[in-house]
């Protein structure tokens, strides 16, 4: 690989002749800081770049008809257009029982085919992040802000992104405002990316980690962090490392999957330990389990198809916070879905899990951790293409998913088969999963394309002294 230190760029200015587009000012990827011993090793390790797409200028949403309804439960999907030419969008819907599905309103961002990725609420409700995940391909920003102030007419407020990393990932809202977002990849989109932390007013304040021993760590050891969970109370956060992702875009030598975890101080942001989970194939998520005694979190192995458990308390072998066990078996057809992501209640005793390529939804009762129950039929033929991002609702009553994972088209390796819905799936007493309600996005945005909607935020407004964000 040291050799390959390859930047690939379209002749920007005779592309756009040939296209007779007006001539476009040159682009190039923004200056990566020289930090002596830091940043001097990246032009060793650099893989071959993807080649720049060219910044088309997004269009505009299509009118819409806006509904004035104002419904209790609200869902906010961050969602693509099919056709990669109009603008990446937050659709907000209605979930209540009477008018599920009803539209209330789209908010553009202004980029386009930046394939929108994670989204998540602040603690207060009155904004949302979503992070785009190819946005280095034309050089946009990763993540977009908006304003929910008013839970009905959602406003873009803003965009930004990092120096150091790019690609944001896993959100989580800091209780004084601002957001800590795992961003999986460096600037140019190879290892290592980095935590990103930003102030109450969404502004980057830091890309940890920042001391040196860390920092070492992290260009010793792929890391790609995808999962981020944070015990506010036991003060340590842990970070999932996936793929790098520069390798799933052309020209790619193959997709780097990592096997560690990141136990961190949350106090300093220090990475107290690397842990690995043997052969794991990329550890797309990791979740702590709510109310657990030992705050232990559970992560998910891809190309095991396994769900393992971190005590980070506990001492390993070198007398190290951190330790890794496995806890259950998917099973066969479990086995390199592509992505596992999950979510828990917040009674810690029900654990979902989609398993994308394999078209299911897993449940388990996590209640007894030495007595795991599979609570779906993993031969069972659900009603689902390609399910990737979960999210228990506030209620705890349902399960939203999102039918998309990534699709980088002709760009990359990663094309996962999908039927773009969000399903909202009832959750039974003993935590089983009944499939009900759908919102159909291919039908309902067939104006541009179709839409490929990858993950939502749902605010639940029922009690108004007690409003829920999550
Ligand atoms: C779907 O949800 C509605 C509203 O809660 C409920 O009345 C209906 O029984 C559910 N249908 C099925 C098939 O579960």
């Amino acid at each position: 690989m040291k050799t390959a230190t390859l930047i690939q760029l379209i002749p920007f200015a005779s592309l756009a002749e040939c296209l007779s587009l007006p001539p476009l000012p040159p682009v190039s990827l923004p200056p990566v800081p020289s930090i002596p011993g830091v940043t001097v090793p990246l032009n060793d390790l650099a893989p071959p770049l993807p080649i720049l797409q060219v910044p088309t200028p997004a269009l505009d949403s299509p009118p819409f008809t806006a509904s004035d309804i104002k419904p209790k439960k609200i869902g906010y999907f961050w969602t693509g257009a099919g056709d990669r030419q109009h603008k990446d969008f937050l659709a907000t819907y209605s979930l209540d029982d009477d008018t599920f599905g009803t539209l209330l309103w789209i908010t553009d961002v202004p980029s386009s085919g930046n394939d929108p990725h994670h989204l998540g609420p602040s603690l207060d409700g009155k904004t949302l992040i979503g992070g785009g995940l190819l946005s280095l391909l034309k050089t946009q920003d990763t993540a977009f802000y908006f304003d929910t102030t008013n839970p009905y007419r959602p406003t873009f407020k803003k965009s930004n992104r990092a120096i150091l990393s790019s690609i944001a990932d896993e959100i989580r809202a800091k209780p004084d405002g601002g957001f800590y977002i795992t961003y999986m990849g460096s600037a140019v989109g190879t290892s290592p990316g980095r935590l990103v932390e930003t102030d109450a007013d969404f502004n980057i304040i830091h890309e940890w980690p920042e001391d040196v021993p860390s920092v070492l760590n992290i260009l010793k050891e792929q890391f790609n962090p995808h999962g981020l969970s944070i015990d506010w109370e036991r003060k340590n956060i842990l970070t999932s490392d996936f793929v790098e992702p520069v390798t799933i875009l052309h020209p790619s030598l193959g997709i780097n999957k990592a096997d560690t975890l990141r136990l961190w101080d949350l106090d300093t942001k220090e990475i107290i330990n690397t842990i690995t989970i043997p052969n794991g194939g990329g550890i797309q998520d990791v979740k702590h389990i709510p109310g657990n005694p030992e705050g232990a979190a559970l992560a998910t192995a891809v190309h095991l198809g396994q769900v393992w458990i971190i005590y980070p308390l506990r001492k390993d072998a070198n007398g190290k916070p951190g330790v890794t066990e496995l806890l259950f078996d998917l099973g066969p057809k479990a086995r390199d879905t592509v992505a596992i992501y999950t979510d828990i209640t917040q009674d810690g005793r029900f654990f979902y899990l989609s398993l994308t390529t394999a078209n299911h939804i897993a449940a388990l009762d996590i209640s007894d951790l030495n007595n795991v129950k599979r609570l779906d039929n993993p031969d069972e033929e659900q009603p689902t293409i390609g399910p990737h991002y979960v999210k228990v609702t506030p209620d705890q009553k349902h399960l939203v998913v999102t039918d998309y994972f990534v699709q980088t088209g002709a760009l990359g390796l990663i094309n996962t088969p999908a039927d773009f819905k969000a399903l909202y799936v009832d959750i039974l007493d003993d935590g089983s999963l009944s499939f009900n309600r759908s919102i159909d996005f291919q039908r309902e945005f067939a104006d541009r394309g179709g839409a490929k909607p990858h993950s939502s935020v749902i605010f639940d407004l029922t009690d108004p002294e007690k409003p829920l964000y999550y």
